[in-house]
C-alpha cells in the first residue's frame, strides 16, 4: 500500500446543515451513527458511513484505530482568536482600551523577536490541538516575522490556519505602529509567500479603526479589491468608548461600520469582531454585504462589553461565527465559548441547544470562513479535521452522561461540561496531532 490508510472506528456525529434552533434538528442537518467508521487516505476522508457498511470495502490489513467508547466530530473551529495574547489571558480588570493599553500592547511588542514569536506560535498550536481547534482565523501582531513564525509552525503540523498581520499605524507604542504604506507592502509581501500554500490563507488585519488612518483603511481595501480569496478581519462596536471614539475620530462617517464601507473592507470573507453595539441598519448592512461578526462569548462577559443578540443577526440574515478572542477571552476551549454562548443566550431569552452549539463550532463556523466544501463535517472528500471526545473524561461528565436518554441531552450536557479534559485525540490532514493519554504518560 504505498498511500497512508487508516480507519477510525466509533461513535460519530457530524452536521450536514443548520439544525436550527429548535430542541429537535431540522431534518437531514445532522447525521449520528453509533457504531460508525472514518476511512482516511492520505489526509482526506475517503468515506463515512456504519463500520458493518465499511468493512467489506476496506483493504486487507488497513489500520482500525478502535474509539469505540469515544465520540468523534469535526475539529473545532475558531473564527477569531490572537495568538499572540496567550500570555496575557485573564490579566486583571478594566474594559477594552485600558486593557488594551495596559495589557495588550506591552505583549505584543515582545513579538518583534523571531525566537520568542517561534516560541510563541508553536506553545499556541500545541494549545489549540489540545482542545480539539484545528482551524482558527488569527491575529498576530504588527510584526512581519511573528506571521512567517505563525505559518510556519501551522505548516510543519499541515493544519489550515488563516492569519494575518496586524496593521496600525496610529493609537499605538512607536513599538507597534506601521509606517502607513509600509504595513501594507509587507502584508504583500506576506500573501506572496503564505496565501494558498498548502492548507494556509493570508487574512488582511487592520486592527480597528482606531489605530489605522484613512490612508491605511484605504491601501488595505485596495489590496483586497485585487483578491478576492484574501481575507479581512477587524474589530467592530464591541465597546461603547471605543463606538464614541470612531465616532471622534471619523466624524465624516454616519456609524462605526460605514467607516469600514467607505473603504471597501465590507465583503463575504470580511470577518468583524463582536459586533455587540450594532443596529438593525448595521446588521441589514453587513449581512447584504455577506460578511460575519464574530461572536466572543467569553470575551464579551470578561471585559464587560455587552451581550450580543444573536438571533437579531439571525433575523437580519446576518452570519455569526463562533469565537474564542483569546486573549480577551477566558478559555481557547470551544467548549468554553459555547459555555459562554449558552450563557449569554440564556440572559437574551436566546441560549443555544447542543445541536446548534455544535453546529456553530463545526460547519456553521466553515461557511462563515467559506471553508465548508472542505472542513467542518464528516463527509467524503472532506480533509480529515476530527476531534475524539471522551464521554467519561471525568468521573461527573460519566455520570452526568449515565443519565441522559436522548443524544440530544448528551449533547447538551457534554457541551455545558466539557472542557480540554473532554479532548481525547485530535487529528488533522488524517494525522494524529494530539493525543491526551500519551501527552499524560
Ligand atoms: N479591539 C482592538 N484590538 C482588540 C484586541 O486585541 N482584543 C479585543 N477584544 N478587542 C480589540
Ligand atoms: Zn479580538
Amino acid at each position: 500500500m504505498n498511500t497512508h490508510q487508516r480507519l477510525l472506528r466509533g461513535p460519530l456525529f457530524t452536521c450536514l446543515g443548520d439544525p436550527g434552533e429548535e430542541a429537535t434538528p431540522l431534518p437531514d442537518t445532522t447525521r449520528y451513527l453509533e457504531d460508525g467508521a472514518i476511512w482516511i487516505v492520505d489526509g482526506h476522508i475517503q468515506a463515512v458511513d456504519h463500520f458493518e457498511t465499511l468493512a467489506d470495502r476496506l483493504p486487507a490489513g488497513i489500520e482500525i484505530v478502535d474509539y469505540r467508547d469515544k465520540l468523534m466530530m469535526p475539529g473545532f473551529i475558531d473564527s477569531h482568536v490572537h495568538y499572540v495574547q496567550l500570555d496575557i489571558m485573564a490579566s486583571y480588570g478594566r474594559q477594552l482600551l485600558d486593557w488594551l493599553n495596559d495589557y495588550t500592547f506591552p505583549a505584543e511588542c515582545r513579538f518583534a523577536d523571531a525566537a520568542y514569536a517561534q516560541a510563541g506560535a508553536e506553545r499556541f498550536l500545541d494549545e489549540m490541538l489540545r482542545v480539539g481547534t484545528t482551524t482558527a482565523q488569527v491575529f498576530c501582531s504588527s510584526h512581519p516575522v511573528s506571521v512567517d513564525s505563525f505559518f510556519s509552525a501551522a505548516q510543519r503540523r499541515q493544519l489550515r490556519m488563516i492569519a494575518g498581520k496586524v496593521l496600525m499605524d496610529r493609537h499605538a507604542p512607536e513599538a507597534l505602529t506601521d509606517d502607513t504604506l509600509g504595513g501594507v507592502r509587507d502584508s504583500e509581501r506576506l500573501i506572496a509567500d503564505w496565501h494558498g500554500r498548502d492548507r494556509l490563507s493570508y487574512t488582511l488585519t487592520p486592527r480597528f479603526a482606531p489605530t489605522s488612518t484613512r490612508e491605511q483603511l484605504d491601501a488595505v481595501g485596495g489590496v483586497l479589491r485585487n483578491a478576492s480569496d484574501l481575507y479581512l478581519q477587524t474589530h467592530l462596536s464591541e465597546n461603547r468608548g471605543e463606538v464614541a471614539w470612531v465616532a471622534e475620530l471619523f466624524p465624516e462617517s454616519r456609524d462605526y461600520l460605514d467607516v469600514y464601507e467607505r473603504y471597501d473592507l465590507v465583503g463575504p470573507r470580511s470577518t468583524f469582531a463582536h459586533g455587540i453595539h450594532l443596529n438593525d441598519d448595521q446588521r441589514a448592512r453587513l449581512a447584504q454585504r455577506g460578511a460575519n461578526v464574530a461572536f466572543c462569548p467569553t470575551s464579551n462577559l470578561f471585559l464587560g462589553s455587552g451581550l450580543m443578540d444573536r438571533l437579531a443577526c439571525r433575523d437580519a440574515g446576518l452570519a455569526t461565527s463562533l469565537a474564542s478572542d483569546v486573549g480577551g477571552g477566558t478559555s481557547l476551549s470551544g467548549f468554553g465559548t459555547l459555555q459562554g454562548a449558552y450563557q449569554v443566550g440564556a440572559l437574551l431569552g436566546q441560549a443555544l441547544t447542543g445541536w446548534q452549539g455544535f453546529y456553530r463550532l463545526t460547519l456553521g463556523n466553515a461557511r462563515a470562513l467559506h471553508l465548508d466544501d472542505r472542513i467542518g463535517s464528516l463527509q467524503a472528500g472532506f480533509e480529515a479535521d476530527i476531534v475524539v471526545l471522551d464521554p467519561e473524561s471525568t468521573p461527573l461528565m460519566a455520570r452526568r452522561l449515565s443519565q441522559t436518554k436522548t443524544l440530544s441531552e448528551r449533547l447538551f450536557a457534554m457541551m455545558m461540561l466539557g472542557d480540554d479534559r473532554t479532548v481525547a485525540a485530535t487529528w488533522a490532514n488524517g494525522r494524529l496531532v494530539h493525543d491526551r493519554d500519551a501527552v499524560a504518560a
